[in-house]
Formats: structure tokens, sequence, C-alpha cells
């Protein structure tokens, strides 16, 4: 069975003290919970201070990009060096918002991933189609360049190792999510483009996300269905009340399986 896993991504928000009340919340309200693996990436910025205040905790860190080379003449990049010794164990790679504003592709998207997994973080790979690309009928040819290329060369142990979240782009950050039906349909079908990639066992074993416009009253329904296992949160991971209402919703729906 695969573990369900939720992750805040905070993108460009909350400064070190706001960040540190936030995960103080965090840590109070999710202390008891052990079936869903929880992941939340604040800004470079506060990575180190909330590193430290998630050791031994069951709240893991995150960071939301990373660079592919190890060190040297790159301003402005952050390499998993540092991200480790913050006390990362995950990371956001090929968000839609790097790909729309920062020039992100497949290719720069597979070269952070494969430095990810060689430093042994574990990526969260994000593929999605944009509102133009649905209209005209090209989600499945969109997310299955994201996949195939984005994955492209990884082991299967990579691939076991890989978390992909399914974000359609016109559902992030516009209240608009997408049906429980219309994600359920793109997770099955990446699902099968990972089995083509990497075979059944391994497909099965990969966890797919949801991303867009999460909310403690969406949750259920899109966390209920078979090949969504968990759910990249933006927005509603910025208040210690909607977050942690996820993550406890999909903690039940994971205890009844
Ligand atoms: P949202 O963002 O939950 O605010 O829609 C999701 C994401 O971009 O990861």
């Amino acid at each position: 069975m695969r573990k369900p896993i939720i992750a805040g991504n905070w993108k460009m928000n909350k400064v070190i003290p706001e960040a540190i009340e936030l995960v103080n919340g965090f840590k109070r309200a999710l202390a008891d919970i052990s079936e869903v693996d929880i992941v939340i990436c604040p800004t470079y910025m506060a990575l180190s201070e909330i590193g430290d205040m998630l050791t031994e905790s069951n709240i893991a860190l995150g960071a939301q990009n990373i660079f592919w080379e190890p060190k040297g003449a790159y301003t402005g990049e952050i390499s998993a060096d540092m991200l480790k010794d913050a006390g990362c164990e995950y990371v956001i790679i090929g968000h839609s918002e790097r790909r729309a504003y920062f020039g992100e592709t497949n290719e720069t998207v597979n070269k952070r991933l494969k430095c990810a997994l060689a430093a042994g973080l574990t990526p969260i790979v994000c593929v999605g189609e944009r509102l133009d690309e649905r209209e005209a009928e090209k989600t499945f040819d969109v997310v299955g360049d994201h996949v195939t290329n984005g994955l492209a060369g990884l082991s299967n142990d990579e691939a076991k190792k890989t978390i992909i979240a399914y974000e359609p782009v016109w559902a992030i950050g516009t209240g608009r999510t997408a049906t429980p039906q219309q994600a359920e349909e793109v997770h099955k079908f990446i699902r099968e483009e990972l089995a083509k990639i990497f075979g059944k066992d391994t497909a099965d074993l990969m966890r797919i996300q949801y991303g867009g416009s999460v909310k403690p009253d969406n949750i259920k329904e899109l966390i209920s269905e078979p090949d969504i296992d968990g759910a990249l949160v933006g927005g509603a991971s910025l208040k210690v009340d909607s977050f942690s209402e996820i993550v406890k919703i999909s903690a039940q729906c994971s205890a009844k399986q």
C-alpha cells in the first residue's frame, strides 16, 4: 500500500518569525499523526531555522528547488549539499510557476531530479497542463511529455523514490479544483505511463500527489480516488488550521483503507 503524503508548498511567503509561528502550530496540531507523511517546504531563508525546529518531529523539511551543480560560480543558486545541511529531506522540482516564469523545461527538471536523487533527497516532480492545453485536448500529451522526459534515464530504484505531483495549472491558486474524476483520470494515465517506462510493479509503488486549490473541504474526495496518494498544497498550507485539517482528513481516510 502507498502511504499518503501531504506536502505544503509555501512559495514566496512568510518571513522567519512568521514561519516559526506557523511551524509551532503544525507541531502542536499534528503531533499524533503517523498515517501520512507530512512535509513542509518553506522559503530558502527559513530552511535552516525550521530544520532545527523539526528535528525528531513527524514533519519533514523540503525545499522548493535545487540546482544540479555541486558548487561554484552560479549566483543565486542552491546546491543539494546546502539543502541537506539545512535539514531537507525533500525537494520540489519543476513546479509550474518555475516552468512559466523561470524557464524551467523537462530537460532542466531531469537534471535537477538526478541531482536530488544522487544526493539522497526525495524529489517531488510537478507535472500538469495549462488551461489552453486542456481546452485543446492536449492534457495527456503534455502530462505524458512531462513524465517521460522529466523522468528520462532513471533506474527503477530511483523511480520508486520519486514522487510525482499532478498539478493542473488552471487549478493552482484559482480556487478551481479539478473534480476528483478529472484528477483521477490523469493520475491513472500517469501511472500507466510510469508502468510503460519502469514496469507495473514499480509504477504501483510510486506516489502521485494531486495539487491545485486543495482545501479541507475537497481533500477527502480527492484522496479517496485509487490513484491519488496525497496532495501538494499551496495557499492552504499557509495557515495552521487549513493545513492541519487536510493532513488529519487524509490520515482518517488512510486509516479506513
Ligand atoms: P494552491 O497551490 O494549493 O494554492 O492552488 C498548489 C501548488 O502550486 O503547489
